[in-house]
């Protein structure tokens, strides 16, 4: 799925997220005297590609930001807590159980039917014509790929058993992707993807500061991993626009 052949078979859905970026951002700038906010418009042209990638078919830009929403909820609520590792503590975790069991609930509702249209549509090729032919979810449903596929058997992956590559790296000066064995394995798609919406983004835009000479306030805060508290704003003008 990650392969860099298979990335190139959704250059059509980059290019459909991108304009998507750049038709969102100058609507948001039109609307608010130049000010957008960067990571919400960044995230959902990432959103846009990966669950298309994720689940082959389309969907509009409500179930979008509704699917990124349940996402972040689920990261946010399922963080692991001292009653995961001692049960004996779960009367003092009650209102957190509820919480995730809500969370869960949601995201279980939200999910199954976008799950039941890819079954459909690729039990009967031709029948949705927006589908892709590959998505990861059909790797799900091909449980021919794995050997004993039911069977929890983490020793599958060693000797050779099971075709699995995992690569690491030797030197580094700054790990946003990790390292060794566990190093992302979406580094290479997740950086085709900033260095296009970087790309775009300044190609259509000019970007300055807002408030306007103020300094990037780099205070962060903890969710599932550290964002910045004030998201970033900035003021953007289309280029060649010379108002
Ligand atoms: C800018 C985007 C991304 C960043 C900064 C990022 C960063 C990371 C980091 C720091 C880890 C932990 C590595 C470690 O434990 O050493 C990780 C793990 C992982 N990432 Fe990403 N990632 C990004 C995008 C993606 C994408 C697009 C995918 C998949 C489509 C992905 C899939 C994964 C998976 C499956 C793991 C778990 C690997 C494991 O534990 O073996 N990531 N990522």
């Amino acid at each position: 799925m990650l392969s860099s052949s298979r990335i190139k078979e959704f250059h059509s859905i980059r290019s459909q997220a991108m304009d998507k970026l750049i038709d969102r951002l100058r609507a948001e700038a039109k609307a608010n005297g130049g000010v957008v906010s960067v990571l919400k418009n960044a995230r959902f042209a990432v959103f846009c590609i990966l669950l298309r990638m994720c689940f082959g078919i389309e969907m509009d830009e409500e179930t979008i930001e509704k699917m990124d929403l349940i996402t972040k909820n689920v990261l946010i609520t399922l963080d692991p807590r001292i009653d995961d590792f001692l049960p004996i503590l779960r009367p003092f975790f009650g209102k957190q159980r509820k919480r995730a069991l809500q969370v869960r609930k949601q995201q279980v509702e939200n999910i199954t039917p976008f799950i039941q249209q890819r079954r459909v549509a690729i039990r009967n090729p031709g029948s949705n014509n927006s589908a892709m032919r590959f998505s990861y979810l059909d790797t799900l449903f091909d449980l021919k790929i794995w050997s004993n596929p039911e069977k929890f058997d983490p020793d599958r992956f060693y000797l050779g058993k099971e075709d699995a590559d995992i690569t690491g790296v030797t030197m580094v000066k700054m790990i946003p992707f990790g390292a060794g064995r566990r190093i992302c394995p979406g580094l290479t798609m997740a950086t085709v993807h900033i260095h296009l919406m970087l790309a775009r983004m300044v190609q259509e835009f000019e970007w300055t500061a807002y408030p306007p000479n103020s300094d990037i306030d780099f205070s962060g805060k903890f969710e599932f991993t550290v964002v910045m508290s004030n998201t970033l704003k900035s003021r953007i003008k289309p280029r060649g626009d010379t108002r």
